[in-house]
């Protein structure tokens, strides 16, 4: 089958197609702005990193019971390239697909995916709202309360960092940076809130 070279447009104009949740966007731009900040981190390449990001959870939206086994349908029908499908399927290893993160962007995907959830519910607990002057500090104090953010799962955070062989408070720390970046996209600036 003829394959294509997937651009960021291409990417975006999928993820709108398939999702109308503005909370599910604003996580996948999240999540691409982390992708891009750790490529530009390990000199790899930010397109497609962060086309992957952007486009990770295609399917949760109308196929929850069907996460990352959907997503393979759809881009395949697309014409998608194998290790940009392969890179999404990963981020749902032992969750919903048994295909393990192997490639290094692939594990940062699958161990930033679940930190930005955290990161993003911290700073909306925050007077200011702005994940701008966040530390990692204040990130590990609401790790710590199992009940905020319940849904989160902190040990696949931990694993993550384990085979991507990063010390969690560095990740966190890069994790920050990266959704500062794209503060203003995923309404975590603050002051530009209403
Ligand atoms: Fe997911
Ligand atoms: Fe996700």
């Amino acid at each position: 089958m003829e394959r294509i070279t997937p651009t960021r447009e291409m990417a975006m104009e999928l993820l709108r197609e398939y999702n109308q949740n503005e909370n599910l966007i604003k996580h996948a731009l999240a999540v691409e702005g982390v992708m891009v900040h750790f490529a530009e981190l390990f000199g790899e390449d930010k397109e497609k990193w962060g086309i992957i990001g952007l486009i990770h959870d295609l399917d949760y939206e109308k196929y929850p019971d069907e996460h990352c086994i959907k997503a393979r349908e759809i881009l395949e029908e697309r014409g998608w390239p194998e290790d940009y499908i392969h890179a999404v399927q990963s981020h749902g290893w032992g969750i919903c697909t048994d295909v393990e993160p192997t490639e290094r962007m692939e594990k940062v995907l699958y161990t930033i995916d679940e930190l930005t959830g955290l990161i993003t519910a911290t700073v909306l607990m925050r007077p200011s709202r702005s994940v701008m002057d966040l530390t990692v500090k204040s990130v590990k104090k609401k790790w710590k309360q199992k009940s905020f953010a319940a849904g989160v799962n902190r040990e696949i955070i931990e694993k993550g960092a384990e085979i991507l062989g990063m010390e969690i408070n560095q990740v966190i720390e890069e994790t920050i940076k990266g959704m500062q970046k794209v503060a203003e996209e995923i309404g975590l600036r603050g002051e530009t809130e209403e």
